[in-house]
């Protein structure tokens, strides 16, 4: 019999997760995990760095093609957007439809969900606004009486995904309006390597603890003990897959504890923590082909730094 001392201390999903990804050999830390409250905040920061162009240019290109792209969409149209709102950008288009039937964010946390929900309710007393609670990229029915869903995925946030889990996931969006509907897909476009590089890089230091919190993150509720200040941010272009890849680069040699086990880092090893994967329009489109939509317009900025894709369902 093996008394309690010896028992291996009980491990949550998450921390089974987190092992698993420090067991590899090119380690890996899921992104996931960046968007605590703290996280959140930096973040919204992020978006207004000078050098973080994407959040700037996208709104310019709402700014400036909205009226266009409302007169598309036509007459009380449900927009229908995964994610909990994305703060300005949503608000304009909502102000931009043309009779909105309602709209409809999609979170899987049912308490950010909410909140959110009241605010705009507050700030649009007219719009049907019907949170569903749900983890987006599993399958999913919208609310009965939704049809022909304006979906909305603004950010690059499909960049977040690698390229066979974007298509994928595009795929899965297709099935939402029971093969009716459109997509409007905001997408970073492929550039030089200095302003993508630059974007993730900012010399104020809030992308590095944007990354860095994330170790802040599971101390806190993973049992992990990381030293922050053992640890260097770095972004890099990876051209053989078409991303920005961030890491966290160890310092020195070190042990660190997450959930009782001991994981060894050697130093200048590095963790991967999130990729950003970047587009050319072309491969958006083929993307899109592949997975049930075609491309109805893209609307770009005059360096074509960034595309709102708009895309309807075959
Ligand atoms: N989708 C955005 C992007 O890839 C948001 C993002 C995810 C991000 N992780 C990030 C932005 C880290 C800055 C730093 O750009």
């Amino acid at each position: 019999m093996t008394s309690a001392k010896h028992q291996p201390l009980p491990t949550s999903p998450m921390q089974s997760e987190l092992i698993a990804g420090l067991s590899r050999d090119r380690k890996h830390l899921p992104s996931k995990y960046f968007y605590d409250a703290r996280g959140a905040a930096l973040f919204e920061r992020i978006c207004e760095l000078p050098e973080y162009y994407p959040t700037r240019t996208e709104i310019a290109i709402l700014r400036a093609h909205l009226p266009t792209l409302s007169a598309q969409l036509g007459p009380q149209r449900w927009l229908v957007e995964p994610g909990s709102g994305s703060g300005l950008k949503t608000r304009l288009l909502l102000e931009a439809l043309d009779q909105p039937a309602g709209y409809v964010p999609i979170d899987i946390s049912a308490a950010q969900l909410h909140s959110y929900a009241q605010e705009l309710r507050a700030d649009f007393p007219q719009l049907n606004v019907r949170p569903l609670s749900a983890d987006f990229t599993a399958d999913l029915r919208l609310p009965p009486g939704v049809e022909r869903p304006v979906i909305w995925f603004p950010g690059s946030t499909l960049g977040n995904f690698s390229r066979p889990d974007a298509q994928a996931f595009l795929r899965r969006l297709s099935r939402w309006g029971g093969g009716a509907g459109e997509l409007l897909l905001g997408v970073d476009l492929i550039k030089p390597v200095e302003v993508l590089e630059a974007a993730y890089n900012d010399p104020a230091g809030v992308t590095a603890s944007f990354n860095l919190n994330l170790l802040r993150h599971l101390n806190r509720e993973a049992g992990c003990d990381f030293d922050l200040s053992q640890f260097r941010h770095q972004a890099l272009w990876n051209p053989e897959i078409g991303a920005i890849q961030m890491f966290l680069i160890s310092q020195r040699e070190q042990q660190v504890q997450v959930a009782g086990q001991s994981v060894r880092l050697a130093r200048d090893e590095a963790i991967c923590t999130e990729y950003s994967h970047k587009y050319t329009t072309d491969q958006v489109a083929q993307m899109g082909q592949a997975a049930g939509w075609s491309l109805r317009a893209v609307y770009t900025d005059p360096k074509r730094w960034f595309g709102v894709f708009h895309l309807e369902c075959v």
